[in-house]
């Protein structure tokens, strides 16, 4: 079993990709395999609305990070996305991703289909509810199963490596790896049994 993980900073190796990783760590603990795959330094244009991309299974634009990402996506069992709060919401590289994901698995229905999606958010004081629920809006109108934790899947820091300080928020990353670890393996089970 594999997680595919998207981090949507600027800034590599920074908060997001932080507590990211603290999810990992907890599936990994589980055996489950996962990847971290950061768009710092990438280039992610946003949809162009041509809606040409119907039987094809990924966009029809290939001269960006979008189609190597979006295999991984499509071969993983579970998907973590993470984002940093920009102006209330999740980066701009985030929201090209979720444009053109969502376009493309609209055109080719069901190729996301029981697949364990979560999100985190890393946020220096407001906003981080609007950035979560922009990414679960994808998960769960593409038929994915969402992942909860103790509480709101975020953590507070400004400069990299300031979330470390919120004790409460990597409490819920370590949560919510063992509830996306307890998820995918009842839906492997199930999956084994059909
Ligand atoms: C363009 C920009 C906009 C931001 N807007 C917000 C915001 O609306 N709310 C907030 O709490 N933090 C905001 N921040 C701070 C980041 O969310 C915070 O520094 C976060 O830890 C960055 O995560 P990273 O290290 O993964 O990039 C903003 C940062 C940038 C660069």
């Amino acid at each position: 079993m594999k997680v595919f993980g998207l981090c949507g900073s600027a800034r590599k190796d920074g908060n997001t990709a932080l507590l990211m990783r603290t999810v990992f760590d907890v599936l990994e603990k589980h055996g489950i395999e996962t990847e971290l795959y950061q768009l710092a330094g990438k280039q992610m244009n946003p949809c162009r609305a041509c809606f040409t991309c119907g039987g094809k299974g990924t966009c029809s634009f290939r001269q960006d990070a979008f189609d190597e990402v979006f295999r991984k996506v499509r071969e993983a069992d579970g998907i973590l996305l993470g984002s940093p709060v920009y102006l209330a919401n999740v980066s701009s590289s985030m929201q090209a991703f979720l444009e053109r994901a969502a376009v493309v698995a609209d055109m080719n229905p069901g190729m996301l289909r029981h697949k364990v999606g979560a999100a985190v958010a890393a946020a220096r004081r407001g906003g981080a509810l609007c950035a979560l629920d922009a990414m679960n809006h994808f998960f769960l109108n593409h038929e994915m199963f969402l992942a909860g934790a103790s509480y709101w899947t975020l953590a507070f820091g400004q400069l990299p490596g300031d979330v470390k300080a919120d004790a409460e928020g990597l409490a819920t990353m370590t949560s919510l790896g063992e509830n996306m670890a307890f998820l995918l393996q009842k839906l492997h089970i199930e999956e084994e049994m059909t």
